[in-house]
């Protein structure tokens, strides 16, 4: 029994030594301490020892069992340290390698040229004001002077939404908006996108404009000037002029183009000045008096006589394109990051 003893520890102690995994030596512990491993087998037979063998086979195989027991110890150990050891290769890290700087999104020139306008005008008094991009035929058209047989009409190619209803061509829609909604004296401006079945190099389908507009007692077109005056300066610079050329647009009267001097060639014209073509000065925007009919049609009842009021409307993506130098109006919507990681 000794011997069978020895043979099952000996052979117990190669297969732990060649156990290659944590599962394999798991086995081999099974198959010789288990319950009904090798050992255990081999205990059984006691019984049929003389009573003074009996202590000597005992001593024999608990003897076995703490050595296989060790070994078994240290054979997983073992294995768990060469686990651990593979691990921490194959997860390796190299802490020294640049980092991968999360791209970091800008402002929009549309957008910061927008605030920058409205944070202008801002201090001259102006309130924020939007109106819907989807708009009636009335509001956009009728409202402003513009009836239906009117060749203004064609100057604005318009989508139609509907009978009646359109994409807005531009914000002066919003001028009746905020002159039936409030109470005079009425001073806002109005941001937002306009629609014209337009486009090439420097027109889009979709672009912006931001309205101005004051109506009080006595506005005069010298108030429009000097508005117009300080927002030329803060956005092109302190020596910015600005000069009105007569122009006609059906809701103002008179109506004016108006233009700021060149902030390249400072307004002076030279041949070759790429911004404003040699010609020393840079359109803008339209603007001039509100014609008295949108005052009569707007019924500020309490006001009497005496109230007038001025309107500006100019396009966000021509300024921005000023002020950036950007060559193609296009750039400004084709969500190219290259294009916006600049601004
Ligand atoms: N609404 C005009 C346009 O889109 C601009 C404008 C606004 C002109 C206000 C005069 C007064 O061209």
């Amino acid at each position: 029994m000794i011997a069978k003893l020895n043979g099952i520890g000996e052979q117990a102690l190669k297969d732990v030594a060649e156990a290659g995994s944590l599962d394999a030596l798991e086995q081999v512990r099974v198959a010789v301490l288990g319950k009904k491993g090798a050992l255990s087998e081999v205990l059984k037979g006691l019984g049929t020892v003389t009573a003074e063998e009996r202590p000597k086979i005992g001593a024999v195989a608990n003897d076995w069992k703490r050595k296989l027991e060790g070994a078994l110890e240290d054979r997983k150990a073992a294995l768990e340290s060469v686990a651990l050891e593979a691990r921490l290769q194959s997860e390796r890290l190299d802490a020294s390698l640049p980092a991968r700087l999360p791209h970091r999104g800008s402002l929009h020139p549309v957008t910061t040229t927008t605030r920058r306008i409205i944070e202008i005008c801002a201090k001259l008094g102006f309130d924020v004001m939007t109106g819907p991009e989807i708009e009636t035929e009335f509001l956009n058209f009728d409202a402003v002077n513009i009836p239906a047989d009117h060749p203004a009409r064609d100057m604005q190619d318009t989508f139609f939404m509907g009978p009646g209803v359109l994409l807005r061509t531009h914000t002066s829609s919003v001028q009746m908006r905020a002159m039936r909604s409030q109470s005079w004296p009425v001073r806002i401006l109005c941001p937002g996108a306009v629609y014209r079945c337009d486009s090439d190099a420097t027109h889009s389908p979709m672009f912006h404009q931001v309205e101005g507009l004051w109506v009080d007692r006595d506005v005069k077109m010298s108030d429009l000037k000097g508005v117009l005056s300080t927002l030329a300066r803060e956005l092109f610079g302190a020596e910015a002029k600005i000069r009105l050329r007569p122009s006609y647009f059906p809701f103002v009267e008179p109506g004016a183009e108006v233009d700021v001097s060149c902030f390249q060639c400072k307004g002076t014209p030279q041949s070759g000045c790429r911004i404003c073509k040699g010609t020393g000065w840079l359109e803008i925007l339209g603007a001039g008096m509100v014609h008295p009919r949108l005052l009569e049609l707007a019924g500020f009842k309490d006001a009497g006589s005496g109230l007038t009021g001025f309107a500006f409307g100019m396009g966000v993506e021509r300024i921005a394109m000023l002020l950036h130098q950007i060559p193609d109006l296009r750039l400004m919507f084709q969500g190219d990051v290259r294009f916006l990681r600049q601004f």
